[in-house]
């Protein structure tokens, strides 16, 4: 099941697993629920990241549009105002959350970033492969979001998650829907991954 669109699955330059390919993020949602099972689903796909430590330092504020109405108001009043303007159409946004410190000696966690990254992507894949979206956003207010959810010191927000259903381009304004339909990008492999030494 996808609902990768055609000529939104990457462009990939050497064989990767299809279901990589058919990751992407999309702005358009049709806000209908996400199919029985799917949440657990996303959040079991999170939970088995790997970790530093295995401490699993990634924490998730989690708002279904139908179920917790409240708090899905609220994650959408943290958004900056672009994306608010998608987002709000998702079926569930989510607040990813680091905790800062290792809780067996007080350290600061260094790879907490990192890991939450980790787990998020894990959580986009399996939407990808249930045939759901998820968008993740750095365009959030850190300090409303820890005001609105009592997010307490030690713990950073790290990102803003929309998951749902595709929906078509159109639904968007022009400009947001031109980029839905953009060709995807990436830099290429030697740019980043260089053999034998840095060569940056
Ligand atoms: C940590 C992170 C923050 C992002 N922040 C935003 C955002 O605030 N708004 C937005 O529209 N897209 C955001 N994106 C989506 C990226 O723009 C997108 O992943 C990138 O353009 C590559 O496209 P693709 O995910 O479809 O392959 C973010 C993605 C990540 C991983």
């Amino acid at each position: 099941m996808s609902t990768t669109p055609k000529g939104r699955e990457a462009p990939a330059a050497h064989a990767i697993d299809p279901l990589i390919a058919r990751r992407w993020s999309p702005r358009s949602f049709t806000g209908a629920p996400l199919p029985a099972g799917a949440l657990e689903s996303l959040l079991e796909a999170a939970r088995w990241a790997a970790s530093s430590n295995n401490l699993q330092p990634w924490h998730l504020i989690v708002a279904r549009r139908d179920r917790e109405p409240e708090a899905f108001g609220k994650l959408v009043g943290v958004l900056s105002p672009n994306n608010q303007g998608w987002a709000r159409n998702a079926a569930v946004l989510m607040l990813s959350v680091a905790r800062a410190t290792n809780p067996r000696n007080g350290n600061p966690l260094r790879h907490a970033w990192h890991d939450t990254g980790a787990a998020m992507a894990q959580l986009a894949l399996q939407a990808a492969s249930m045939g759901l979206q998820a968008h993740q956003m750095a365009g959030f207010d850190a300090a409303a979001a820890r005001l609105a959810f009592s997010i307490p010191e030690g713990f950073d927000p790290v990102a803003a998650i929309a998951v749902g259903e595709v929906g078509p381009p159109e639904a968007l304004p022009e400009a947001l829907a031109t980029r839905e339909t953009a060709p995807r990008e990436r830099r290429p492999i030697e740019e980043f991954a260089y053999l034998g030494g840095w060569k940056g």
